[in-house]
């Protein structure tokens, strides 16, 4: 099979507008935009690659349903595997056993780009960079960092207070209605249980 390259790749413009608005907030750290152009060009390539050869079984963004129907999403294969053993599953002409899926002739980096991709869509990547985006200016979005904000709480610390169910509805209300200082964020379905599961993960990495 051949790997086209001459694909018009489109950005989608939601993902451009977080990459902006991620890359502003830290311009003075060069080290840091070298390694988001760098992982903008990993990414691109992923998801031509995606396009080319996944997407007629697969979908492979943040949110939809496969056209095939037991192909998992590429949102969800965090739930059946971790994401970093991609990669090596495709290089290694892996494949779920009993199934339709073809095996690839794949480089490296073409395996590590595809792999890049599919952790970019999970929920929790997604999530992070939603939060980062909206929320960071504010609120501690890490593990150790501190709020900007001096009134604003660590997500992490929500996450003690609440029961999760509370924090759903804290931060269902705290994003379309917006609070003290901070402009109303739409957040869609998607958006917004996204960001809930990678708040989730500040509470189990501790
Ligand atoms: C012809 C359809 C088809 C194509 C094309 C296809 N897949 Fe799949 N893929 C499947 C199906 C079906 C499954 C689920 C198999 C099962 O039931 O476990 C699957 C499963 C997977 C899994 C999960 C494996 C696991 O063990 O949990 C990954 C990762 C994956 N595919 C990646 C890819 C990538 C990357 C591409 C493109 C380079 C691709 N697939 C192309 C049909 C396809
Ligand atoms: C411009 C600053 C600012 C931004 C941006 C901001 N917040 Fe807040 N947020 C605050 C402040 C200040 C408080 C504490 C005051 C209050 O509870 O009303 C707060 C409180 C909250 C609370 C309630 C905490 C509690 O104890 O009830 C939640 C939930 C919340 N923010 C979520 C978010 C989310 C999600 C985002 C991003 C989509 C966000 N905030 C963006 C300033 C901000």
């Amino acid at each position: 099979m051949t790997w086209s390259n001459n694909r018009r790749f489109l950005l989608p413009a939601v993902l451009s507008a977080i990459l902006c608005a991620t890359t502003a907030a830290h311009a003075q750290n060069e080290a840091y935009l070298a390694e988001q152009k760098a992982l903008s060009e990993q990414l691109q390539h992923g998801k031509r690659l995606a396009e080319a050869n996944c997407q007629q079984c697969h979908a492979i963004g943040i949110e939809g349903n496969s056209p095939h129907p037991t192909a998992p999403p590429f949102w969800s294969i965090s739930e059946r595997r971790p994401v970093d053993t991609v990669a090596r599953m495709l290089l290694n002409h892996m494949k779920p056993e009993g199934t339709d899926m073809p095996t690839f002739q794949i480089t490296e980096k073409q395996a590590t780009d595809i792999a890049t991709w599919i952790n970019w869509v999970q929920p929790t990547s997604h999530g992070k960079r939603l939060v980062e985006a909206n929320c960071g200016a504010c609120h501690a979005t890490g593990l150790t960092d501190e709020s900007p904000h001096a009134e604003a709480p660590p997500f992490r610390e929500l996450h003690k207070r609440y029961p999760i169910e509370a924090l759903e509805e804290a931060f269902a209300e705290g994003i379309e209605s917006g609070h003290p200082d901070m402009p109303v964020f739409n957040a869609t379905v998607t958006q917004l249980s996204d960001i809930l599961a990678y708040i989730a993960t500040l509470s189990t990495e501790e």
